[in-house]
């Protein structure tokens, strides 16, 4: 048995457009342990969906992988036939994604609706002991068993999403993703929603893959994390680590844009500019145009990234590492 739960090695993927292919996702690679809490962060459009599509394979029809390699407590995903996919997804690997909890069917009652996906991938177990896991599941996210027999008009958003945990739990997947799980709902029910993820996760031994571009949020929740900026990962690290020495600029510049709960009162800037797009080749470091630092080795566009050991079982880009 492989020490990892989920293995990602030198993964790529790029969109198909008109315009020509968006490269979403730049070589990536990472490793989550068994019940290991893992978060990816970064801002809007640098490819965090990107990634959790493609280790499900759930990914557009446009979109190519064209490199890597996924391996799901040893077993390489790339390569399987849809049907084995399919027991994957739910067996081994599940999502809770954004807007998930607008996906429930409206005709049919909540408890159904879980006990079908129960029914669909494992045929043998009883009616009654699926019943007895959804109670329990219910439980475990806060949510009351009556919410079984009752329609999805009926629930308010904050249960709905807890009911998209529950059945995201139903057929014991030991990874789970959390695709910015509760940007939809106000900040008391996310607060709630995000410690009962996290208690689930460690009662169960879970490995959570928590996507967010709230690098505060991303801190509780989590034992390691990796910061992506325009497709590629540009720092990993313990979670504690990566915060108390952040060796990536724009790392930093994420730190410095959220405000601390804990720690010492400070002054918040704000990161400017934008991105690059995905579309064009980008050589040298991805960051140069936005650092609030750069030297001129950094603007050279000849320079070759890639990340480089910054501490223990940390790493940083090149680039950054350099500097700092
Ligand atoms: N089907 C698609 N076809 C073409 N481009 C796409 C497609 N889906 C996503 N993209 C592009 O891929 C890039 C990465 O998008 P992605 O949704 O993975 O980012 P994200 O980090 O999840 O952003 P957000 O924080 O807004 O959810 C973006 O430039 C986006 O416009
Ligand atoms: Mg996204």
């Amino acid at each position: 048995m492989s020490e990892y739960a989920l293995e990602v090695k030198n993964l790529s993927m790029h969109y198909d457009t008109l315009d020509g292919n968006v490269d979403a996702v730049k070589n990536i690679s990472f490793n989550v342990k068994s019940g290991e809490s893992f978060g990816l962060v970064g801002e809007s459009g640098c490819g965090k969906t990107s990634v959790a599509m493609t280790l499900l394979q759930l990914q557009p029809e446009n979109s190519v992988i064209t490199d890597g390699s996924i391996k799901v407590d040893g077993k390489e995903l790339i390569g399987l036939s849809e049907n084995e996919l399919r027991k994957i997804r739910w067996d081994s690997i599940s999502i809770v994604f954004q807007g998930a909890m607008n996906a429930w069917n409206p005709v049919i009652k909540i408890g159904e609706q879980i006990r079908e996906a129960m029914r669909e991938h494992n045929p043998e177990s009883s009616k009654k002991d699926n019943i007895d896991k959804i109670n329990e599941l219910f439980r475990m996210v806060g949510l009351d068993e009556s919410i079984s027999e009752r329609f999805p008009h009926e629930l308010s958003g904050g249960m709905k999403q807890r009911a998209v945990i529950a059945l995201a739990l139903s057929c014991d997947p030991k990874i789970i993703i959390a695709d910015e799980p509760t940007t939809a709902l106000d900040v008391v029910i996310q607060d709630q929603i995000l410690n009962e993820l996290k208690k689930v996760q460690e009662l169960l031994g879970l490995s959570l893959i928590y996507i967010s571009h709230d690098i505060a949020v991303i801190a509780e929740m989590t034992d390691k994390i990796a910061v992506m900026y325009a497709g590629s990962i540009v720092e990993i690290g313990p979670t504690k680590s990566v915060f108390e020495s952040p060796k990536h600029s724009y790392t930093r510049a994420l730190l410095d844009s959220t405000p601390s709960i804990h720690g010492e009162k400070k002054k918040l800037s704000s990161l400017d500019g934008e991105p690059p797009s995905l579309i064009n080749e980008i050589n040298g470091c991805s960051f140069s145009p936005r650092c609030p630092s750069p030297t001129s080795g950094c603007r050279d566009q000849t320079v070759e990234m890639g990340l480089v050991q910054v501490g223990e079982d940390h790493f940083a880009d090149k680039c950054c590492s350099e500097c700092v």
